[in-house]
């Protein structure tokens, strides 16, 4: 097995002391690559790199239409490599091929739709009245340093470094130690398309090391964090400290509201994807089902159906459910079914580890619901992370909307009616960053602002939106005769 390196300065390079770690293929449980570890130094010398790439005439000279040049040419390339890309994820991660796929097209329009921002990012110009010129410019913010989890690697690495680059800033990426390899393959692609040395630094390592080393660098600019509440405040506290602005991406509960007058044919598919994509490893997992009294009996029912009649497997072999990240994730989860069950819950589907031998060396748990769950109950609070669905009832609009918000989160929420007016004032009264009505998710959600309300977390990436988060403003005023 070859050792994957770090990507500093446009160079491959061994981490300053040696270290390396062994990432793990979920599916099996046996080792999948062996990567870089790096340390203090390596975090140093990679923010050094981007710090001088910024300032560089390579890349802090050019035109804004140049680097969107830069930016479509590795659209291009990720398209041409999606297969590879596709299965290297699915084998790092454990999602289903299909899922893996869909991730990396989603990853190439982060590039696509940022390379058509590159040469839209203007300022104002402001109104004083005679003898003044007064415009404001959006300048790059400087060295953006970006922590991402394993769920969606390629995604999340995409989404951070493309608007960051349109905007003519430099990166220094610490993907997660449980799945860091497309986070690399994205690095390599970027050089490879002419991103000058410097500009997109990639640094596998250890949370509490490398993480820890970068969020709390004095000469970075700026901080984009997707992962858990517990790192993220320690991450928001370490970059306070330096006065550096953060992005901070952080999970949730979201409720999907499923009325009686829904139409179930779109609702269940929905409802049941939005919890077991990606076996519910997902920041904005549809975790919650609030459904009408009425219809509760036939959603469950189907639901329950659709989950025993999933296919479990390795992600290669293209499953509708694969396994989970780690064996610590997957004790995580039979730990919550364990509370839930304490707590009064009824498990009503899954709820075990699967049965067929063939899968015990991997990290596997079956489609779970969890039906009469109340909302004190911590399965209805806490992030599992996992294939769970805690179901709640409701009786009508008010206590839906109570309901859906009684959360520490708010991050996303689905309404499911045929009922415009219910829709319409559950989407004003639910406090997330973004609700869907009749749909959850929208193939990526690219171009639509996401971001949380409350633990949730603050700032917003995707969309137009997110360029906010790599400029600053400068404010030019001139008086004249
Ligand atoms: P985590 O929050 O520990 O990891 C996210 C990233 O932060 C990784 O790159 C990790 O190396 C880094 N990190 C860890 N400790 C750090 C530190 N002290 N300083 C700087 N960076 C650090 O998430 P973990 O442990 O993998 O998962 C735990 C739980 O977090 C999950 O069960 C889930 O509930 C939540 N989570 C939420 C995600 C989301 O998309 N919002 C993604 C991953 C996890
Ligand atoms: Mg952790």
């Amino acid at each position: 097995m070859t050792t994957e390196g770090l990507i500093i300065d446009g160079t491959r390079t061994k981490a300053s002391d040696g270290g390396t770690f062994e990432v793990l293929d979920p599916s099996t449980g046996r080792p999948l690559a062996q990567v870089a570890k790096a340390t203090r130094e390596d975090v140093n010398r990679a923010v050094q790199s981007a710090r001088a790439a910024l300032e560089s005439k390579a890349w802090g000279g050019i035109a804004p239409a140049e680097r969107g040049r830069m930016l479509f040419r590795i659209a291009q390339t990720i398209r041409e490599r999606a297969e590879e890309l596709a299965e290297l994820e699915s084998r790092d991660n454990g999602k289903p091929l299909r899922q893996a796929r869909t991730d990396v097209q989603v990853a190439a329009r982060y590039f696509e739709f940022f390379a058509g921002a590159a040469d839209k990012i203007m300022g104002n110009t402001i109104p004083l009245g005679p003898g003044f010129l007064d415009y404001t410019v959006r300048e790059p913010i400087g060295v953006s340093a970006q922590i991402i989890p394993w769920n969606y690697p390629i995604q999340i690495g995409a989404r951070g470094i493309a608007p960051a680059l349109a905007a003519g800033c430099t990166v220094v990426l610490k993907p997660a130690e449980d799945a860091p390899m497309t986070a690399l393959r994205l690095g390599e692609i970027a050089l490879g398309c002419g991103v000058p040395p410097g500009v997109v630094n990639v640094i596998p390592g250890m949370g509490p090391e490398a993480g820890a080393a970068l969020a709390s660098h004095p000469d970075i600019n700026q901080l984009t964090f997707t992962g858990s509440v517990e790192v993220g405040i320690l991450v928001a506290k370490a970059a306070a400290d330096n006065i550096v602005p953060v992005v901070m991406e952080l999970g949730g509960k979201s409720p999907n509201v499923v009325f009686a007058d829904a139409d179930l044919d779109i609702t269940i598919p929905g409802v049941a994807n939005a919890i077991f994509q990606n076996a519910g490893q997902t920041c904005s997992a549809g975790s919650r089902l609030l459904v009408e009294r009425k219809a509760h009996d036939a959603v469950v029912e189907r639901l329950a159906e659709r989950a025993r009649s999933m296919r479990i497997g390795p992600g290669v072999s293209d499953p509708d459910l694969g396994p989970i990240i780690s064996k610590k994730q997957l004790e995580t989860i039979e730990r919550y079914v364990r509370i839930g069950a304490s707590e009064g819950a009824a498990v009503v589907a899954g709820g075990a580890r699967p049965s067929d031998p063939s899968l015990a060396g991997g990290f596997f748990f079956t489609p779970t619901l969890l039906d009469r769950v109340t909302p004190d109950m911590r399965v209805a609070r806490e992030e599992i992370f996992g294939p769970v669905l805690a179901i709640t009832t409701f009786d009508d609009v008010e206590e839906a909307a109570a309901l859906a918000n009684r959360s520490d989160y708010g991050l996303v929420a689905g309404v499911w009616t045929r009922d415009i007016n219910k829709a319409l004032s559950l989407a004003s009264r639910i406090k997330t960053g973004q609700v869907y009505v009749n749909t959850y998710g929208a193939g990526g959600g690219v171009e639509l602002p996401f971001g949380g309300y409350k633990k949730s977390g603050y700032g917003r990436e995707k969309g137009l939106e997110s360029l906010l988060s790599y400029t600053q403003v400068k404010n030019v005023c001139v008086k004249y005769m």
